[in-house]
């Protein structure tokens, strides 16, 4: 079997006294697709902020496609970490998608899009353009390209950035929460997107209270709790059959399982 394309060993992270991340150990295969559950609170964001590189973390290694990135332990007990340059070109390689879109609100839909491309791979406008239109046209946006985020829906504002992070031709996507502040009848349409780049085969991470659509669509569900991996397993397993008490208390808190 092949190195996983993410591989993380006791990742540890904390905001002054608090504790967030406790030793958190996981594995991702190519083309795998993750979820990620747990309480409010646990350390998912965080967790996915650290393997964006988005934060600093003071302990464990992340490895993506074989190799130590990010930040690690040097001699004498001092934590190296990449250079911001190192760490962009990673960004770019792990997409990954907000709760809040965050995009940028003076530039249009294709603005967006090629933005990264154009500025931080240095790729011709023409060809990025050319590019961002094809993926406008993947998530159903194709005529909003010249239209101003705020003239959008959330929806359609989510699946630009779902674009906008697949116009860097990431190896792996990390998603937190990406319908969380949709109204109801426009969290399908951003689900759609996110199943069609599943069969395309990407490497996903999930972290979302969908549980209908993880139970659909992951390879593995992963519950974290206090900022550890409590219990992991196959949908069908976690949900109907979890073991470990936390597991079994958040489940049936949000009425997954009922026992
Ligand atoms: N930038 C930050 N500064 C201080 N504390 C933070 C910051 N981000 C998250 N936290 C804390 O880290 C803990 C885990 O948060 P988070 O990773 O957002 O959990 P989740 O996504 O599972 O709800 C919480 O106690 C939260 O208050
Ligand atoms: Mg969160």
């Amino acid at each position: 079997m092949s190195a996983p394309m993410i591989s993380v060993r006791n990742l540890a992270k904390r905001f002054g006294d608090n504790q967030v991340l406790r030793g958190i150990d996981l594995d991702v295969q190519k083309g795998e697709i993750v979820g990620i559950i747990g309480p409010s609170g646990s350390g998912k964001s965080t967790m996915l902020r650290c393997l964006n590189f988005l934060e600093q973390y003071e302990g464990g290694e992340i490895q993506f496609d074989g190799a130590t990135v990010g930040y690690r332990d040097g001699p004498n007990g001092k934590r190296i970490g990449d250079s911001e340059a190192k760490l962009r070109m990673l960004r770019a390689q792990i997409g990954m998608v907000f709760q809040n879109f965050n995009l940028f609100p003076h530039m249009t839909v294709l603005g967006n899009v090629i933005e990264g491309p154009v500025v931080v791979k240095g790729q011709p406008k023409a060809q990025a353009t050319t590019e961002a239109l094809a993926l406008l046209e993947r998530v159903g946006l194709a005529d909003k390209a010249n239209a101003y985020p705020s003239t959008l829906s959330g929806g359609q504002q989510q699946r630009v950035g779902i674009a906008r992070s697949l116009a860097m031709k990431p190896k792996a996507m990390l998603f937190d929460e990406p319908t969380s502040s949709l109204d109801p009848e426009l969290v399908g349409e951003v689900l759609d997107v996110m199943q069609s780049l599943a069969e395309a085969g990407m490497t996903m991470l999930i972290a979302t209270h969908e549980m209908a659509f993880i139970q659909e669509i992951a390879h593995r569900v992963v519950f974290i709790d206090g900022g550890k991996v409590v219990e992991q397993g196959p949908p069908a397993q976690i949900f109907a059959q979890p073991t470990h008490p936390r597991t079994i208390d958040f489940l049936k808190r949000v009425r997954v399982y009922k026992a």
